[in-house]
């Protein structure tokens, strides 16, 4: 695939994919077509794969069996640098801002893998790295906007609720233009107001090149955002389908009975 392929909307398909360790089985035969412009949910308990799975896309576990492809390149020894390069982004279940760092800079952080001068050179008052600082701080403020927080740009992250945090997170992890986007449980922690501006915010970062993937445990949100949801039960595809196939299917409300922890 040329580079200007992978630039086009390309779907990630996962074919019977699985994953052990120490003969512990934590994903098995999982099939999946993530659509570009589609926000995708994955959902399911605690322990279900969820975070494996991601872990999987990104290449920071190596499957023992299945393949994964962007479109129609195959990403099996593509690593994680690799995979960022090709347009892999993501967010993680806890927050992980820098405090040394105003907000705009955690995002321009971001932008790490395109830097040509390199990102140390990027924050250093060196004129090699200033043109290039200026460039990638206007898109950090570009990606801050686009979630909603730019006021917050050069604020630091002490002063700040959880729920600016968690938007310039993702401001973080679209800032590069992503091709794949994966948000691990970005409610996490927040209060419903909170939650209610992440909602709107992740339906604004719905476009045609990117394959969104959001693991969420709240499910208002995932019902209200996405086009698809797939459940996941210990390693196993449990359920796909319109988020009303989702909410009336009865192995899925089985699965969500009786844990609490949901
Ligand atoms: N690096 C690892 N080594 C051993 N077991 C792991 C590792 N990563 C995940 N697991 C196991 O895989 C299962 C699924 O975990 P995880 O993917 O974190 O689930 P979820 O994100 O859905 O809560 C759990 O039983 C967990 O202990
Ligand atoms: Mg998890």
């Amino acid at each position: 695939m040329s580079a200007q392929a992978v630039l086009e909307p390309h779907p990630l398909v996962v074919q019977d994919l699985s994953l052990s360790f120490g003969g512990i089985q934590v994903l098995q035969h999982i099939a999946l077509h993530l659509k570009s412009g589609e926000i995708t949910g994955l959902i399911g308990p605690n322990g279900a794969g969820k975070t494996s799975f991601f872990n999987c896309l990104t290449g920071l576990y190596s499957p023992q069996q299945g393949s994964i492809r962007l479109g129609d390149l195959r990403l099996e020894g593509v690593p994680p640098t690799g995979r960022a390069a090709l347009g892999f982004s993501r967010s993680f279940q806890h927050v992980a801002l820098c405090p040394e760092l105003t907000m705009a800079e955690n995002v321009m952080i971001g932008l790490d893998r395109q830097s040509s001068a390199g990102w140390l050179d990027a924050f250093l008052p060196l004129p090699r790295g200033k043109a290039e600082r200026s460039r990638n701080r206007e898109r950090a403020l570009a990606a801050l906007e686009r979630l909603g927080v730019l006021e917050v740009a050069d604020e630091y992250p002490a002063q700040l609720p959880p729920g600016v945090l968690r938007l310039a997170e993702i401001a973080r992890a679209i800032a590069g233009n992503p091709r794949v986007l994966l948000l691990d449980e970005p409610a996490a922690g927040l209060n419903s107001v909170e939650t209610g501006d992440l909602s709107s915010a992740l339906k604004r970062l719905r476009a045609p090149g990117l394959v969104l993937v959001v693991v969420e445990h709240d499910m208002d949100l995932i019902m209200e955002v996405c086009d698809t949801i797939h459940v996941l039960n210990v390693g196993r595809l449990l359920a796909s389908g319109a988020p009303d196939q989702i909410r009336g299917n009865p192995d899925v409300v089985r699965v969500y009975l009786g844990d609490d922890d949901e």
